[in-house]
């Protein structure tokens, strides 16, 4: 609208003066003029029914922190799937693993003023200052997938993903029931644990569960504990220099599976047998883990849903609408453990 305001209002067309028996010279002139603005015109008429229909569909600006597992990808797929399904338009940025990509990438959803933001926080500190522009903006965002820590809590309007001390209490809960006869005899039970990243919610809440559980029992002993990042090369690097140098242990106990699938890797080339020799317990549920699983080369797999888009996309549906939302909300998770039947379990698609 203000688009076509500045052209109808252009000077010598609306505001020229015609006085009768104006020169045939003179109509020639104006009217090359007005010929001449009709592709502008025109334009302009296009630009404006499209940024009709633009405002008609919802815009959610999210921001993901990368591809760094199979499970990310799954996230990713599940997230646009479910935008595209709704007609909502997503304006989709991939951070490459760093904060501050994701703070420019917030920052242009703000300028572009954006309807919902939601992003995957890829630690829990430091969001403070954008969260604050985007409040002042009057844009309501949404966290999901991994937690923040923020002092106001007003900064964000909701947390919709995963219960990641949850899964460390499953975890827990595998080992007492595992070494139900060794607790009992009193031998030590050492654990390695390969951690995720730094800082993360996941990695912070999957470590704190796990304590919660096991720590009443003092026959349980963290020997190791590294982070690995969440990626399968820092997984197989890890076990492989744990396996080179010490200590030795009895239990990995890994945040994902691709750390997981890593560590086997290099378990296997040293030629020891895990899930026999070593117990293994991993998170996330990806279909190679659940492959290892049935193979017996892992233990127990903790179920961490990706496929969270449909949840999101009607979250950010009832904040553009104006609607409270959930302070915070999981979704659904469950446990894998040896012994289950498995072969009616469906594709896992990640
Ligand atoms: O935030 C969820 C975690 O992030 C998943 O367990 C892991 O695979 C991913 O990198």
């Amino acid at each position: 609208m203000g688009l076509f305001e500045s052209i109808v209002n252009t000077p010598g067309i609306v505001d020229a003066d015609w006085p009768l028996g104006q020169s045939k010279t003179m109509y020639k002139r104006l009217w090359t003029k007005a010929a001449a603005l009709v592709p502008v015109l025109a334009a302009a008429l296009v630009l404006g029914c499209r940024q009709e229909a633009v405002k008609e569909s919802l815009i959610v600006g999210f921001s993901q922190i990368g591809a760094e597992s199979a499970w990310r990808t799954c996230n990713t797929r599940s997230i646009q799937e479910a935008a595209a399904g709704a007609g909502v338009q997503l304006l989709f940025t991939n951070a490459e693993q760093k904060q501050e990509n994701q703070i420019k990438a917030i920052r242009s959803f703000i300028a572009y003023q954006v309807d919902v933001i939601a992003f995957v926080p890829i630690v829990e500190d430091g969001w403070e200052n954008v969260l604050e522009e985007a409040k002042n903006a009057g844009i309501p965002v949404l966290v999901t997938d991994r937690k923040i820590r923020v002092r106001d809590e007003s900064l964000y309007a909701g947390y919709f993903g995963t219960d990641s001390v949850q899964e460390g209490r499953e975890a827990g809960y595998f080992l007492l029931d595992k070494f139900q006869d060794r607790l009992e005899s009193g031998k030590a039970i050492r654990i390695a644990e390969l951690a995720g990243t730094v800082g993360s919610s996941p990695a912070q809440g999957r470590a704190e569960g796990f304590r919660e559980i096991i720590a009443p029992y003092s026959q349980f002993e963290i020997v190791y504990s590294e982070s690995g990042d969440f990626l399968r090369s820092k997984g197989y690097e890890l076990m492989r220099l744990l396996l080179a140098k010490g200590p030795s242990f009895d239990v990995v106990y890994s945040h994902n599976d691709g750390m997981t699938l890593g560590a086997l890797e290099a378990m296997k080339e040293r030629g020891l047998d895990p899930g026999r020799e070593v117990v293994i317990i991993t998170i996330d549920a990806e279909q190679a883990a659940i492959d290892a699983l049935k193979k017996g080369e892992v233990n127990c797999v903790i179920e961490c849903n990706p496929q969270q888009g449909p949840d999101i996309i009607r979250l950010a549906k009832d904040l553009a609408a104006g609607r409270a939302v959930p302070r915070s909300a999981h979704a659904e998770e469950v446990v894998f453990s040896e012994g289950d039947d498995l072969s009616a379990l469906p594709p896992r698609g990640y």
